[in-house]
């Protein structure tokens, strides 16, 4: 198959959003670009489309997908109810880096979400993809666009490295914004609960839903046997073929620390203001502190380390708070909790 790439510079044109939209009428699948990460896009209402998403990701079954709408009045057919709670939440983050896991309705196929008798819904902030989803007049199971287990694609030329000939068209509508997956939240249960955090953060939520939780999955390694709320937890993700260790330092015993390991395939994945002390080469995630930055830049330098065949990074760990934390926790999975204090 021949994967078709359709860049998107200046004004959005009706011409462009009517091409992805013929692919995915068709039953194909197309990369749309979202504020997050680029998702691998289809027909959320067609089963045989569905096992497609998971076949060409290498995804296991049980993994579910998030559904993608454009508007509130979508959501009503992909879901039994809609709690008071959700109400609020939505008026406040949506459009925007939030998923939402509410009691599915018999309009979602069942392979969509694994099994589970729940649904992920989300609206997402970037214009072309929501101009795709309101011409589809469906909505988008878009899991992100890399293989199964790699780290996400936030720019079109990661989407090609992980799917050139595997998927029908890209569109490339630049680097995205956030660079981490959006936040999953789940209202089925007693309390509301973070299953995955990401741009919108706990702090946020619970200004609107002063009894968000976050749930134990998100930071610590599952215990043998366990059974996640979010069948995403037990699989090892975002990870790199490089071995990642995260290193709990301030700069300067950061720097001490790996400057002393220095060797063969050793490289620091750090902050800017170690570099200038570091014999060791390096990636800078950005200014120490600006959480933002690392969460743009964390996909791209996880698959730099790759190209530069890097053996093994150690990895300054973030701060937990805000954004941070969701860039603890990718971190922390795609080193397969492997954490060391200098
Ligand atoms: O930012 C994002 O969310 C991106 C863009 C493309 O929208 N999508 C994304 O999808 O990250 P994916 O498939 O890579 O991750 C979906 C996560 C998985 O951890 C999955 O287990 C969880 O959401 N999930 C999906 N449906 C769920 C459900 N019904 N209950 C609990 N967790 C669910
Ligand atoms: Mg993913």
């Amino acid at each position: 198959m021949k994967t078709q790439v359709l860049k998107i510079t200046g004004t959005l044109q009706t011409e462009d959003i009517e091409r992805a939209a013929r692919v995915l009428r068709a039953g194909g699948l197309c990369a749309l670009p979202t504020e997050t990460v680029y998702g691998l896009a289809g027909n959320a209402l067609d089963k045989h489309t569905v096992d497609k998403i998971f076949a060409v990701k290498g995804r296991p079954s049980d993994n579910p997908l998030i559904v993608h709408i454009a508007s509130i009045s979508d959501l009503e057919a992909l879901v039994r109810e809609i709690p008071q709670t959700a109400q609020a939440v939505f008026q406040r983050f949506w459009p925007g880096p939030l998923t939402v896991v509410l009691p599915k309705s018999g309009r979602v196929p069942e392979n969509i979400s694994g099994g589970l008798d729940t649904v992920a819904v989300r609206m997402p902030g970037n214009d072309i993809m929501r101009a795709v989803i309101r011409v589809c007049g469906f909505p988008l199971a878009a899991p992100s666009a890399n293989l199964s287990g790699s780290p996400s694609p936030t720019r079109a030329e990661h989407v090609l490295a992980d799917l050139d000939g595997r998927i029908d068209m890209i569109v490339d509508g630049g680097p995205c914004d956030c660079g981490l997956e959006s936040t999953v939240l789940s209202l089925c249960g007693d309390r509301p609960r973070i299953l995955r955090p990401g741009a919108v953060t706990h702090e946020q939520l619970l200004a609107v839903l002063p009894d968000t939780i976050l749930d134990e999955g998100t930071t610590a390694k599952l215990q043998k046997g366990a059974r996640p709320v979010s069948p995403g937890m037990k699989y090892r993700h975002y990870a790199p073929k490089t071995r990642l260790i995260l290193v709990h330092e301030r700069s300067k015993a950061f720097v001490d620390f790996v400057n002393a390991l220095g060797g063969d395939g050793i490289y620091a994945l750090c902050f800017d203001e170690d570099i200038e002390n570091l014999t060791v080469p390096y990636i800078s995630l950005g200014p120490a502190g600006d959480c933002t930055a690392h969460a743009r830049n964390l996909y791209d330098a996880l698959r730099s380390l790759d190209d530069k065949r890097a053996r093994t990074a150690y990895t300054r760990a973030p701060e937990t708070r805000g954004m941070g934390l969701a860039l603890y926790n990718r971190l922390i999975h795609a080193a397969a909790f492997e954490v060391v204090d200098s």
